[in-house]
């Protein structure tokens, strides 16, 4: 029987261009083309989730317009139970614009639009959902009260709760201390703990930090360099696994996927992060973000001739 996930967060429509370079302030250039997908790190993080094998509920809320309506049906199409995908008849639906440059390497700018008013009384009307789940997985693209009731809530059921602290904002004390699993990159790590990483080696003293500031256990996401994690009683260094990378949006959305669904299914903690480092490097290979989000059984098959 599969584990059961909630996740909580944003949902936006991404606007991909592709451009040949970042341009300079003032500068206008051409994108070679432009594509529309699903995205947002909550859906995201949902959709990942349930790809890589959870049973999922999805807590969001979208515009009440054209680009809310097709993703809500689309939402209900990928098996999401439609009673928490709200709709908000005032807002627009949340957009993400993001530019990707040869590399894969992107710039997003987003328009919160309906994350927005995603509110703690929604939340409050969800409550039953709570109920026999494994994991609650949520980020900060909505109101950050919604977030710190979102993990209130989790903790009370008992629930194993992990935060991807992006886009990056500054958290109190009690959000931190409700947080399992703080799942932050590299600049979202330096920018909650104020300390630099200039060389490798300043890794542990970052992750130290973080869990001196309450979470339980840290992993920080490396991109093309893998990850490291620490908690009170170990360090874990994974390698990331070499791919020709095409987009890398999404590709930390697959990670907290991977992450949540592996926990959840009560695999060790080596295990966990390997699956969700595996999750996060098919991400990139393709292009947008719900596109290339893996599924479980690509995942196991890769880990299993990489250990032949
Ligand atoms: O993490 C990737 C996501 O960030 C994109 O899908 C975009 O919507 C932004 O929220």
């Amino acid at each position: 029987m599969s584990t059961k996930i909630l996740v909580l967060g944003s949902s936006n429509v991404d606007l991909i261009l592709r451009v040949p370079r970042f341009h300079h302030p003032g500068e206008t250039i051409r994108a070679d083309n432009l594509t529309t997908v699903f995205g947002g790190k909550g859906a995201n993080q949902a959709i990942a989730s349930k790809r890589l094998g959870a049973e999922v509920t999805f807590i969001t809320r979208l515009g009440n317009d054209y680009y809310g309506k097709s993703y809500r049906r689309y939402l209900i199409e990928k098996g999401l139970n439609q009673k928490s995908i709200l709709a908000d008849k005032k807002v627009p639906t949340g957009m993400a614009f993001i530019e990707l440059d040869p590399k894969g390497e992107n710039r997003i700018v987003v328009s919160p639009g309906s994350n927005s008013s995603l509110s703690v009384d929604d939340l409050r009307r969800c409550d039953p959902l709570f109920g026999k789940i494994k994991a609650f997985v949520t980020q900060l693209e909505i109101p950050i009260e919604t977030v710190r009731m979102g993990l209130k809530m989790a903790k009370r059921y008992a629930a194993l709760s992990l935060l991807n602290p992006s886009p990056s904002r500054p958290l109190s004390a009690e959000i931190l201390s409700l947080t399992d699993f703080l799942v932050p990159n590299e600049l979202e790590a330096q920018s909650l703990t104020g300390l630099k990483m200039r060389k490798d080696q300043d890794l542990p003293r970052i992750a130290a930090r973080l869990l001196k500031m309450g979470v339980k256990n840290v992993v920080i996401t490396l991109g093309p360099k893998g990850l490291f994690f620490k908690n009170r009683d170990e360090e874990i260094r994974i390698k990331a696994f070499r791919v020709k990378v095409v987009d890398t949006t999404a590709a930390g959305d697959a990670f907290m996927g991977g992450l949540a669904c592996a926990l959840s299914e009560g695999k060790p903690i080596r295990e966990a992060l390997i699956f969700a480092n595996t999750a996060g490097a098919f991400a990139t290979t393709k292009l947008g973000a719900q596109p290339s989000l893996p599924f479980k059984k690509e995942v196991e098959t890769f880990i299993k001739n990489q250990s032949k």
